[in-house]
């Protein structure tokens, strides 16, 4: 029986690549990196260090430990501006619909993110009391596809992994998801995360009468 709904942050609750972009773009510039919206793709649902060494080894750079440090402090600073003005508006459509629903059916709602920024976006967008536990980048040693941050969600709310499912964007997430024997459900492109149990283009797809009966498998 599900009882159990874990959301990744971004990507499904709030379209924050956009900010990760900018903040990257300004970093990729700085350092005559070619950064395109293609080369954004390839950092969703992967961490910030990852995320560094993939733009240095795009524009074939090799930095000082120190340099890598000072840039990743620098990215966050210049997100986290982005991250201040966010608000209520930038909810992905029919994410609260859903949340509100969960609650009335008595789920369980955890967050399941790779970034060290989840509370203060889920603060500023003003959907932290949905959540009855949150596991972000602060909390994991392991990236997703590792089903660490799935499972350490499973644990604060004391589900067992068979009784989740859990809502991703990013294919290594549904992997995660996967390997931790959880339903997964993509949100995004059909194509790119045929890895899934069930996948939808946003929330707005998702009935009431499917999440019901979620809770009744
Ligand atoms: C999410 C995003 C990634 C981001 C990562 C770390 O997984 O999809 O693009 O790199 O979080 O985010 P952070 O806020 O800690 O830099
Ligand atoms: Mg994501």
């Amino acid at each position: 029986m599900i009882t159990t709904y874990i959301f990744d942050l971004d990507g499904v609750i709030v379209d924050t690549a956009k900010y990760h972009y900018l903040a990257w773009k300004k970093l990729a510039d700085e350092l005559e990196i070619d950064f395109t919206h293609e080369h954004n793709e390839l950092l969703k649902g992967v961490s910030r260090v990852r995320s560094l060494e993939i733009i240095l080894k795009l524009g074939k750079k090799e930095i000082l430990t120190s340099d890598f440090e000072r840039f990743l402090i620098q990215k966050n600073e210049d997100y986290l501006k982005y991250i201040d003005k966010m608000d209520a508006s930038e909810i992905l459509p029919d994410v609260l619909g859903k949340l509100k629903f969960i609650k009335s059916i008595n789920g369980k709602i955890v967050l399941g993110s790779a970034s060290k920024n989840a509370k203060p976006i889920l603060q500023k967008v003003g959907l932290i009391e949905f959540f009855d536990a949150i596991v972000d980048g602060n909390d994991v040693s392991k990236a997703k596809p590792d089903p660490e941050v799935f499972l350490i969600g499973a644990q604060k709310v004391n589900v067992n992994p068979l009784e989740c499912v859990v809502f991703e964007d990013a294919v290594a997430g549904i992997q995660a998801a996967n390997i931790a024997g959880m339903l997964s459900i993509g949100i995004g492109d059909k194509a790119t995360l045929n890895e899934a149990d069930y996948i939808f283009t946003d929330f707005t797809q998702i009935t009431n009468e499917f999440l019901q009966n979620l809770e009744n498998n």
